[in-house]
Formats: C-alpha cells, sequence, structure tokens
C-alpha cells in the first residue's frame, strides 16, 4: 500500500511508526491542523493520499476535564473535518482509537461490545469521535493503549487491569496492520496485548515503581479495561506480510 497519511505524527504513537514506516507521509501541525478546513483539503491536495491514518489528538486524560472545549474540538470536530474531506475522495480512513470507550468494570472486551458509558472527558470526546467515523464507507477503526518507556511515573496502579503495553510493543503490531490493511475486512479491531495491572506493566521497565490504587487518581479511571484480541490474533494469523507467522 502506498501514500499513506498520517495525521499526529509528532505524537508518541506517531513518532514510533514514522521509525518502522518511513514512507509514511506525516505533515506537521503547522501544515495539517485538523481543526482547520482549509490545511486539510490543501495537505489532501498536495499528497492524494490513498489511505489516511488518523493518530491526532488531544491525549491528556487529566487536562480534558478542565479544557473540555479544546479537547472536543480536537478530537471530536478535528475527526469531523477529516472524515467530511474523506467523504469526497476514495480514501481509506484508519482511526486511532481507545480502550476508554468501554466502561471498565468487566474486561476482556470484544469489538462487539456495547460502548460506553465512559468514566471521563477524554473517553467521551473519542468515543464521539469513532461514531462520526462510522458514517465513512470504508474505515477502519483500531482501539489501543500504550506507554512510553521506561515507565514515566514513580507510581502506578495496582488495582487497575489494563491490555496496554509500551509503545515499542504496540507500534509494530499498528504497522503491521497498516501494511496488510486489504487483507482486513473489519471496520473495528482490538490491537494489545495481555490483561496486566498497570503496576506489572511499570514493573517491566521500571523495577522500584511503587504501587497505588487508582482512586488516587484526581481523574475517574476504570477497574479493568483489558481488550480481547482475538480477532486481531487470527487476522495476524493468516500470514500477513512483514509478520512472523
Ligand atoms: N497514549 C495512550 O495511552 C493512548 C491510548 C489509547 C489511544 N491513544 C490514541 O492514540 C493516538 C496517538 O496518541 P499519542 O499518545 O501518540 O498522542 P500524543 O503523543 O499526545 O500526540 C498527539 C499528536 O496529535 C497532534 N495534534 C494535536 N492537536 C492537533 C491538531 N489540532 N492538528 C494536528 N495535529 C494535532 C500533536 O501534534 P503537536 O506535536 O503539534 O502537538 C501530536 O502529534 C491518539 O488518537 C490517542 O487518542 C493513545
Amino acid at each position: 500500500m502506498s501514500g499513506i497519511l498520517l495525521t499526529g505524527g509528532s505524537g508518541r504513537l506517531g513518532t514510533a511508526l514514522r521509525g518502522l514506516m518511513p514512507e509514511l507521509i506525516a505533515p506537521l501541525r503547522a501544515e495539517l491542523d485538523i481543526t482547520n478546513p482549509a490545511s486539510i483539503r490543501a495537505t489532501l491536495e498536495r499528497y492524494r493520499p490513498e489511505v489516511m491514518v488518523h493518530a491526532a489528538a488531544y491525549t491528556n486524560v487529566a487536562g480534558a476535564e478542565t479544557e473540555k472545549e479544546l479537547c472536543w474540538r480536537v478530537n471530536v470536530e478535528g475527526t469531523r473535518n477529516l472524515v467530511r474531506m474523506a467523504l469526497e475522495r476514495p480514501l481509506h480512513f484508519v482511526h486511532i482509537s481507545t480502550d476508554y470507550v468501554f466502561w471498565g468494570d468487566a474486561g476482556g472486551y470484544k469489538e462487539s461490545d456495547p460502548v460506553g458509558p465512559v468514566r471521563n472527558y477524554y473517553a467521551l470526546s473519542k468515543l464521539a469521535a469513532e461514531e462520526v467515523v462510522r458514517v465513512l464507507p470504508k474505515y477502519l477503526i483500531i482501539r489501543t493503549s500504550f506507554r512510553p518507556s521506561p515507565f514515566p511515573y514513580p507510581v502506578a496502579f495496582d488495582d487497575m487491569y489494563t491490555g496496554q503495553d509500551y509503545v515499542e510493543v504496540i507500534a509494530p503490531e499498528i504497522a503491521l496492520a497498516l501494511r496488510n490493511l486489504g487483507q482486513i475486512s473489519h471496520d473495528t479491531l482490538h490491537i494489545a496485548t495481555e490483561r496486566k495491572s498497570v503496576y506489572e506493566l511499570a514493573r517491566r521497565t521500571r523495577p522500584d515503581v511503587e504501587g497505588r490504587s487508582r482512586k488516587s487518581s484526581a481523574v475517574a479511571l476504570p477497574e479493568d479495561i483489558s481488550l480481547d484480541t482475538n480477532r486481531w490474533e487470527r487476522v495476524r494469523g493468516m500470514g500477513l506480510e512483514g509478520g512472523n507467522d
């Protein structure tokens, strides 16, 4: 697949994806501001991509509680601006979403499970963005979760379970999916790893990390937001280009 345009290329995931896929076209925000429809139009006309991978977002979960307007403008209106332009051209749209679209008490969420209600404003904005993307004729929503490594905080929640992993584990999986979009017939895919506590994950890269309760966070957080990844494992098992199978 050629001609893949990436939004959010300067972010954590975007930087990792650019390292793995140097062919990605990843304009900086100065060129492509998703809150500015004119800059989106100009960028699409300049590069004429076949695929758009939308990884730009307002991602500060705690900040979103007080910066609701900015969070909504970037995550929902920004996505809507891209989708409007995508409706005008034959573009395969790949949207990076989050496990936070689920309530997060049961864990093991499948792609077909009902979403919401959500725990915080960031999650609400990402859920709304997914629904905007679903108006497109051709899209793939990838729900995922990742951390930079080493784990960036001295404390980690030992009562919050997740399928998230380090960005260097998750990004190659997403790159594999992007290289094989033609083989993926699903419209939603969970890309994550096994269920574990955030504390267990943190200890892998920061052995001195201290356990804390998620209740000490200023933002409401789920107790088990882990994802069922069987669908992605089945797709992977088909023997994808650039995969290990
Ligand atoms: N981090 C996680 O744990 C996590 C979990 C699940 C899902 N996700 C999703 O994964 C995606 C990538 O997350 P990340 O953690 O890599 O993000 P990040 O490091 O916070 O980076 C955000 C990116 O979005 C760009 N951006 C923000 N506002 C923009 C605008 N108005 N126009 C154009 N670009 C804009 C930023 O550009 P600047 O450099 O110019 O600011 C940056 O490249 C997001 O969709 C996020 O919701 C993240």
